[in-house]
């Protein structure tokens, strides 16, 4: 299991469609997971139930599929990090788990051209401040749980998956 960790906009569901159609695999974004079982998006379960049910779901699904442990390209949301015993779960079974790193302005600016809705932003007078914020509680969880961090600032989404299949190659010759 191939696993990609970042905030949201870094890129990971685009860029874990392109690993794994190259690598033949899989791919899983968790947060279409938690909608196809719920039947519900992921902004309507933050509306009708709120965020602390939405991170149960979360984990529940982190559990699921670390205990699956198939072979596959698991693209997560960007505040699974938070679940501590999810993340433990995982990076048993998970090959390699890949940090995709962006700079807040290009957060935002891919954020902009998003049509999937974000709750934690929606509802922020100041979605800069806001990604910041989120920024400085995450950062060092993506950064625990990572075992090699890809910069994508200014990069293009073809370049950025060139790049983790060439880790990923050198990862299974054991040379790192
Ligand atoms: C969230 C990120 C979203 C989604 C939800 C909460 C977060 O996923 O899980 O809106 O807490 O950062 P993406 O990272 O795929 O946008």
């Amino acid at each position: 299991m191939i696993v990609l960790i970042g905030m949201m906009g870094s890129g990971k569901s685009s860029v874990g469609r392109v690993i794994a159609r190259a690598l033949n695999l899989l791919t899983i974004d968790l947060d279409r997971e938690i909608e196809r079982r719920t039947g519900l998006s992921v902004a309507e379960i933050f509306a009708i139930h709120g965020e602390p049910y939405f991170r149960q779901l979360e984990e529940e699904a982190l559990l699921r599929l670390a205990q699956a442990g198939k072979p596959l390209v698991l693209s997560l949301g960007g505040g699974a990090v938070l679940s501590e015993r999810g993340m433990e779960a995982l990076k048993h079974k998970a090959r390699v788990v890949i940090y995709l790193q962006a700079s807040v302005p290009e957060l935002l600016a891919r954020l902009k051209r998003s049509r999937i809705k974000r709750p934690l932003l929606e509802n922020a007078a100041d979605p800069h401040a806001r990604l910041v914020e989120l920024l400085h509680v995450r950062r060092p969880l993506y950064e625990r749980y990572a075992d090699f961090t890809v910069d994508t600032d200014g990069k293009l989404l073809a370049d950025v998956a060139q790049e983790i299949l060439g880790v990923l190659e050198s990862y299974s010759k054991g040379c790192r």
